[in-house]
């Protein structure tokens, strides 16, 4: 079984690694993580290449992604909340999808997760959709309900039990089936 991450948080030990370090040890298999804030991987720029030619023409880190995307089983979006919705570095690797618009990924059918973490200023909705459409066009075909810490200004995720536990229910989960 392989899983792969993608880390939208620039905070080593922050909220969200408190909630994939509880994931990680509990999913079997491999694992890769994509850390958005340190990847090479800019932004789409709608240059619309794709639109007529397969793949994307930017030869960044994302060509890597594109071709390990067939091996994964698993697809997690793991992010604290930025501005109602995810952080700019995530958004970029989202926005080179674009491929996939034009030809919709129609490979391996993937099992999903999203784990979300607020300080406590406004709701997870957008950020959710968000990370439902990104996950929509890596095919994935089930995702887990959604897993959300946010109240992190009071209660900082590694002390939010609710939330650890359902990381480890999510890891079991996936763990199950494949
Ligand atoms: C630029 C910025 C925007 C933020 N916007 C929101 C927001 O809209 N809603 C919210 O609940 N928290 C917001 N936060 C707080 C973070 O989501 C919160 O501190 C989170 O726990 C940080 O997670 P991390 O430690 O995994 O990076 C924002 C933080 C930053 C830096």
């Amino acid at each position: 079984m392989k899983t792969l991450i993608l880390n939208g948080s620039p905070r080593k030990e922050g909220d969200t690694a408190s909630l994939l370090s509880v994931f990680k040890a509990t999913l079997l298999g491999e694992v890769l993580q994509i850390d958005a804030f340190e990847a090479n991987i800019s932004p789409c720029t709608d240059c619309r290449a794709c639109s007529n030619h397969s793949g994307c023409c930017k030869q960044d880190e994302m060509q890597e992604f594109y071709r390990k995307l067939e091996e994964y089983d698993n697809i997690i979006i793991a992010s604290p909340i930025w501005m109602e919705t995810l952080p700019p570095p995530l958004m970029s690797i989202a926005s080179r999808l674009q491929p996939y618009f034009y030809r919709p990924y129609t490979g391996k059918p993937k099992k999903g997760g999203i784990l979300l973490v607020g300080g406590g200023s406004g709701g997870a909705e957008k950020a959710e959709s968000t990370a439902r459409l990104i996950l929509k066009q890596l095919n994935v075909k089930e995702i887990h309900p959604l897993i959300l810490s946010n109240k992190t200004d009071s209660v900082p995720t590694k002390d939010d039990q609710a939330s650890l536990r359902s990381v480890c229910a999510l890891a079991e989960w996936m763990n199950k089936n494949n």
